[in-house]
């Protein structure tokens, strides 16, 4: 493992991509960065950060026998990763909300961006984008957001908790292989975010769709029950889980 860490950049998830097609990346290089200026999260939407308060940090990782059937597979092991590495730091009621939001009760603390590049049918490596709000306490005009502090009341250490992510995230996804898939789908489904419960969804045209939570396909839709379909599959830009 490598770690660079930077002042202030623009993401580190670009500038990462960027040094991969450039150069020879060590595999496990993290580029960590105190002030992300402008973050970048799922579904073109931006992700904020305020400094020496979160963390904001990008992976370099390649895979060997990785197939782009079963990409879905980094999403699982890392997201499982965070929620392993936040539990030691005893962050109440975790859990996963589809594909990978990192939330404590209802509210996200972390998000995780993954870029893959491809070669044929194989992912050749990917970054990994991880944003985790620690420290912070003030979240204007986000009233889902949290953090690690406002759900304990305590401070945590930033490089601690980065330590504890990264040797989690690299453990879950060491030798990862298409074949990992079904065991870490179980854990993944196991800490799903409203499985097996009724949940209100938000289609792209705007209206509401109820339906209960039952796990996710081997290509990462999301399966739901619905009135009239007992095994919907959703991507990710079909609906947004309301609650
Ligand atoms: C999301 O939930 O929408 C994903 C957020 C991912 C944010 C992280 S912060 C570090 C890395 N660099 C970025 O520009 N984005 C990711």
């Amino acid at each position: 493992m490598k770690i660079i860490k930077l002042n202030a950049i623009d993401s580190t998830n670009t500038y990462l991509k960027q040094l991969a097609k450039e150069t020879q990346l060590l595999d496990e290089t993290v580029v960590v960065a105190e002030n992300q200026l402008s973050g970048r999260g799922q579904m073109g939407n931006g992700w904020l950060s305020r400094e020496g308060q979160s963390l904001t940090f990008s992976i370099f990782k390649e895979f060997e026998r990785l197939t782009v059937a079963s990409q879905f597979v980094i999403s699982m092991a890392v997201s499982l990763a965070i929620l392993e590495a936040i539990k030691r730091f005893n962050i109440p009621d975790i859990s996963i909300k589809w594909p990978n939001d990192i939330l404590s009760a209802n509210r996200k603390i972390g998000g995780i961006l993954i870029e893959n590049v491809l070669e044929g049918s194989v992912v050749k490596y990917s970054i990994i984008g991880i944003g985790l709000n620690v420290n912070e306490t003030d979240f204007p005009n986000l009233p889902q957001a949290s953090s690690m502090k406002l759900e304990t009341g305590k401070t945590f250490p930033l490089e601690e908790v980065l330590d504890t992510i990264l040797k989690n995230v690299f453990k879950n996804l060491k030798n990862l292989s298409s074949s990992d898939f079904s065991e870490m789908k179980r854990l993944y489904e196991i800490n799903l975010f409203r499985k097996e419960k009724v949940s209100v969804f938000e289609t792209p045209e705007g209206s509401q769709l109820n339906g209960i939570i039952k796990g996710v396909s081997d290509s990462g839709e999301l399966l739901v029950e619905t009135e009239n379909n007992p095994l919907q599959k959703f991507q990710l830009k079909e609906v947004k889980l309301i609650y």
